[in-house]
């Protein structure tokens, strides 16, 4: 099959990425990442989690961060700016913040459902109906994530089909996509594609993304091995930001400039200006006092600073 001529990317950098960070960032500079990520071109760009304080601080700041990035005179028409949420609590106050769009979340694993939201797989979907009642009447679009697609950080490696089932469930539900977590990113090439296969006998590949985390240092060859079987959206992180503070050791999303280096040299379209990306990328990282990891933007920006 040939490869996809265009590629969306969701960019999770401001929610996966800064919800991992052990510093709390200010809401001042994730609304100008934000603000910067929409100029370079990001079609979507998840903005923050409504889920309770105690449970991860570093997403407290969720109503001002949304608020302030729907209002701001540098917002983008036609960008979305999703938020997650993990129930009719989070939904109701996404919604009174002024979400268009949300996210829920659930496992393959029970024992990740069970850390991550504090229930089991079956009383998330329960959950996660009412989310979907709730936002099908208010005309606000969800997206289903399911986590650890290949492997459990509790459970080891997961059934394909166990994967497939609860991706069948989230789209049966009313979820427009389901993006398919490789939370720990242990999965290789090999174990993405027999788990994308088994995804599309319930949920058609332009419903279906890639949310690769690169722990094992393979997220861009599983990008690479989703695109061959016809996947266009994938998830990434600015500077590779980011990681899952329950699942220990996780790294961060695939980096975005990573994942826009290689699918502008496949000849794929993104919509994306990696000059601004990198400028994005860098502010961030000036702001938590960091040296760029992304392996594309070191290699970028040495070779301007050579010029
Ligand atoms: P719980 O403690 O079982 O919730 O948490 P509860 O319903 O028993 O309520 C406990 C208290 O929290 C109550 O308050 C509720 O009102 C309040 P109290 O009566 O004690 O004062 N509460 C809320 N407050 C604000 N917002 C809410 C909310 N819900 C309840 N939404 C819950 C269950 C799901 C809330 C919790 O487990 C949770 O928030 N988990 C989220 C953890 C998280 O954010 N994980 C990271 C994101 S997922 C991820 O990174 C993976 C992904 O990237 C894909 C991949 O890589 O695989 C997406
Ligand atoms: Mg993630």
């Amino acid at each position: 099959m040939s490869l996809p001529r265009q590629v969306k990317i969701v960019e999770v950098g401001p929610r996966d990425g800064l919800q991992n960070e052990p510093q709390i960032v200010p809401a001042a500079v994730k609304i100008e990442l934000i603000e910067r990520l929409a100029e370079a071109g990001l079609a979507a760009i998840e903005v923050t989690s409504f889920v309770p304080s105690q449970w991860l601080p570093q997403m407290g700041d969720n109503d001002e961060v949304l608020r302030a990035v729907l209002s701001s005179p540098r917002r983008k028409p036609g960008v979305a700016y999703p938020v997650l949420t993990p129930n009719l609590k989070g939904f109701d106050a996404a919604v009174e913040a002024g979400a268009t769009e949300v996210a829920i979340f659930g496992a393959a694993s029970e024992a990740f459902a069970q850390k991550n939201i504090n229930c089991s797989i079956a009383e998330s979907l329960k959950r996660f109906d009412a989310v979907l009642d709730s936002a099908s009447a208010l005309d606000i679009r969800v997206r289903g994530y399911v986590s650890c697609v290949v492997a459990c950080p509790y459970e080891g490696a997961v059934d394909p089909e166990k994967t497939a089932w609860v991706a069948g469930k989230l789209y049966e539900m009313g979820c427009y996509e389901v993006s398919l977590g490789d939370t720990i990113g242990a999965g290789t090439p090999a174990s993405i594609q027999r788990m994308i296969e088994a995804c599309t006998k319930d949920v058609p590949i332009d419903r279906l993304a890639g949310h690769y985390h690169d722990t094992y240092g393979m997220a861009i060859a599983n990008v690479y091995a989703s695109l061959e079987l016809g996947m266009a959206v994938f998830d990434s992180s600015i500077a590779g930001l980011g990681g899952c503070p329950y699942a220990a050791g996780a790294s961060g999303n695939v980096a975005t400039e990573d994942l826009v280096y290689l699918l502008h040299g496949l000849g794929i379209e993104t919509g994306i200006d990696m000059e601004k990306l990198l400028m994005a990328g860098q502010f961030i990282l000036q702001q938590l006092g960091r040296q760029p990891a992304a392996k594309s933007a070191k290699a970028l920006l040495a070779r301007r600073s050579a010029r």
